[in-house]
């Protein structure tokens, strides 16, 4: 797919998850490793790439000096400034924008972070590469997301691709180490948790190419884990339970 129409799908996705979003539990999980991660403080100015509904942004900004959220989405940026009022945060910036081009100078912030969003990436070399770009030396990127074992991944981004058709791959932990050495970075810092979320809830928030086939392909997981996120079934209810890796680097 080109990159136009990626972008296109991209935001007629998420303009459909926008009002959802920030409401599922399980993607408020887990900040405070972020935080302690990044060991931001006030004196850091953070860019948080791809920052949908603002979570992530939002959190950042209770214990830094400013953060800058920028999204394709607009719905998603919505949600944000909406959260950021709730939250009573005056020291953020929302920028509509693709993130394989960042529209900010070298060396502008000392955080810079994506949490999703390197799955829905055409060119994740690009995207990480820009990320480098604009963090100071001596300043950390992070990147959340689901990574698998290599021989997870291709059940996994089948299933991923028919619940958000906007996905583009999961990387596994090979393909995200080569990808840390290639944009030249050095050293290393490695966390992980692990999000569990419903499949009532996570069908309710997904717009599926084909529900039927998707909760199939759950359901019938239990035990075996094809898909690598260890579907659970606990008084008749499914849970999958997503294997999500913190990867902190230095510039
Ligand atoms: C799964 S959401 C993650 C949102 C947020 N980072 C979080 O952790 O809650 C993925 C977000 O990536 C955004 N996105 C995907 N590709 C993008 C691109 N090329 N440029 C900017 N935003 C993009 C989508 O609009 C969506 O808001």
């Amino acid at each position: 797919m080109d990159v136009k129409n990626h972008n296109k799908n991209i935001v007629k996705q998420f303009s459909k998850q926008a009002s959802g979003y920030t409401a599922i539990t399980s993607h408020s999980e887990a900040l405070d490793k972020l935080i302690s991660l990044s060991s931001a403080s006030k004196s850091d100015s953070v860019l948080d790439i791809a920052c949908g509904s603002g979570i992530v942004s939002c959190e950042f900004a209770k214990h830094t000096h400013d953060v800058t959220g920028i999204d394709i989405t607009q719905g998603m940026l919505d949600e944000a400034q909406k959260l950021q009022t709730k939250c009573d945060l005056t020291n953020m910036t929302w920028q509509i924008g693709d993130v394989d081009n960042l529209p900010y100078e070298d060396d502008s912030f000392s955080i810079v972070i994506s949490r999703f969003g390197f799955h829905h990436f055409l060119n994740p070399f690009k995207v990480l590469s820009e990320m480098k770009r604009v963090c100071k030396p001596g300043g950390k990127v992070l990147v959340v997301d689901v990574s698998l074992p290599d021989s997870k991944i291709k059940k996994y981004n089948e299933m991923e691709k028919n619940r958000d058709d906007s996905h583009v791959a999961a990387l596994s932990l090979t393909e995200f180490s080569n990808l840390f050495k290639k944009v030249g970075f050095k050293s290393l810092n490695t966390d992980f948790y692990s999000m569990q979320i419903s499949l009532k809830e996570q069908l309710k928030a997904s717009f599926p190419r084909d529900k039927n086939t998707l909760k199939n392909m759950i359901i019938t997981d239990v035990g075996v884990n094809d898909l690598g996120i260890n579907v659970l079934k606990l008084n008749e209810e499914y849970f999958l339970q997503y294997p999500i890796h913190i990867f902190s680097l230095k510039k």
